[in-house]
Order: C-alpha cells, then structure tokens, then sequence
C-alpha cells in the first residue's frame, strides 16, 4: 500500500494547511502521485510549534469525514517531539495502532535520546523516527556540505532497539538520505507537507526511489 506517513495536513491546529479547502488540494495531488493512504501527524509538544492537543481531536471529529471523501484513506497521527513532557503526557498514535512518529531536536544531540525512547518503548509504542536525515548529530562529520559519510554508532544502537526510520521525500534529492539508504536502515516514507506554499512535493508513488520503501508492513 502506498503510504505517505508523515503530514500535516489536518486543518488549523499546527503550522500546516490552513484550511480543508487547501488540505483536500493537496490531498487530490497527493493522490494523482498514487497515495492511498496518509496520516495527518500535527505536532504534539513541539517547542517551536505549540499545539493543542485538545484543539487536534475536535478538528479530527469536525474533518475526517470531508478528509476521507478525498478519495484517499486520511487517518489521525502525530508527531511527538522527544522532550520530558513527552514522555508521560498523552500522545497520539498513527490510526490508533502502537506506531509513534517522534521528532527530535536537530541543533544538537539530546543527551536523553536513548533513554527516552526506551522509556516510550516501555510504554508500548513501536517508535518511527521522523526525518533522520536531519539530524546531523548521528552522522560523523564530512567537509563536503551535506554529505554523510559515516553513521553514528548511535544510529545503530536505535536500529538494534526496534526503532523504525522515516526520511522526507525531498530529501532524497539532496544526498543527505544516501548513506542510510545505502545501509538499508530506511522503512519509511513520507512528504511532510504543510501547506501550498512550503514548496514541497508528494510523493510519486510510480517512482522508482518511492519503490524502496516498505511502508505498510508495521502498520
Ligand atoms: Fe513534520
């Protein structure tokens, strides 16, 4: 099934789409690209982008319906960014299964990493990482910009504790996904698309680089 897991296209709750009208646009490109399934994943303790996570459920109960009328199965996510508040407070998981979209800090290596996931872990999620290409603290360092030459030994430590990874489409284009694809340390798959303005693309699910991911075997 072809699955575009990370969004943020459920209506006025984060720094996504707006409105339905812009969502269901996107949504009739998404598609177009072959999409049959996508997850909404507004932020959930995000410190640059405060949400409500009251305000998310209501807007859910309000726009899944019209969402789903899209022609493409729409189901509720989120996308957790790893701080202490995390940990304990409530989240939402993808489509209500044990799959937990997490975000970290790309400035620095958070001190915590490990023990934080394990702590989620502990709570029984199955742990997606969210655009690990960012993350510039779990490759080692390169002269040339934007290459990664080696990973962390981190990145394996979190592949040996279950952790499943998602890269951003977009970033396939730049090199920066190269070597954990190289490594075949990838499952996952998603546009994070915001809005009509963000300039980013959805996925071709006709592609060839959209043919390498296995995106629906944990869901
Ligand atoms: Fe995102």
């Amino acid at each position: 099934m072809n699955i575009d897991l990370h969004t943020h296209l459920l209506p006025g709750v984060d720094d996504g789409s707006p409105d339905m009208e812009e969502s269901l646009r996107i949504l009739e490109r998404m598609k177009a690209g072959g999409a049959e399934r996508v997850y909404l994943t507004p932020h959930l303790y995000s410190p640059r982008t405060p949400t409500d996570i009251g305000a998310i459920k209501e807007s859910w109960r309000k726009h899944s319906a019209p969402l789903n009328s899209s022609g493409v199965e729409v189901l509720l996510g989120s996308e957790v960014f790893l701080r202490p508040e995390a940990l304990t407070g409530e989240v939402i998981t993808m489509g209500e299964t044990d799959v937990l979209l997490v975000e970290l800090p790309t400035s620095a290596r958070p001190h915590y990493l490990i023990e934080a996931i394990e702590v989620l872990q502990k709570r029984g999620f199955r742990i997606v990482l969210a655009h690990v290409e960012r993350y510039g603290f779990l490759f080692k360092k390169s002269l040339l910009p934007f290459s990664r030459s080696k990973l962390e030994d981190e990145v394996y430590r979190l592949k040996d504790m279950g952790v499943l990874f998602q890269v951003n489409w977009d970033s396939l284009k730049d090199g920066r996904t190269g070597l954990l694809l190289e490594k075949r340390m990838v499952e996952t798959i998603g546009s994070d698309k915001h809005h009509n303005r963000d300039g980013r693309g959805v996925i071709d699910f006709s592609s060839e680089s959209a043919s390498q991911f296995i995106n629906d075997y944990y869901l």
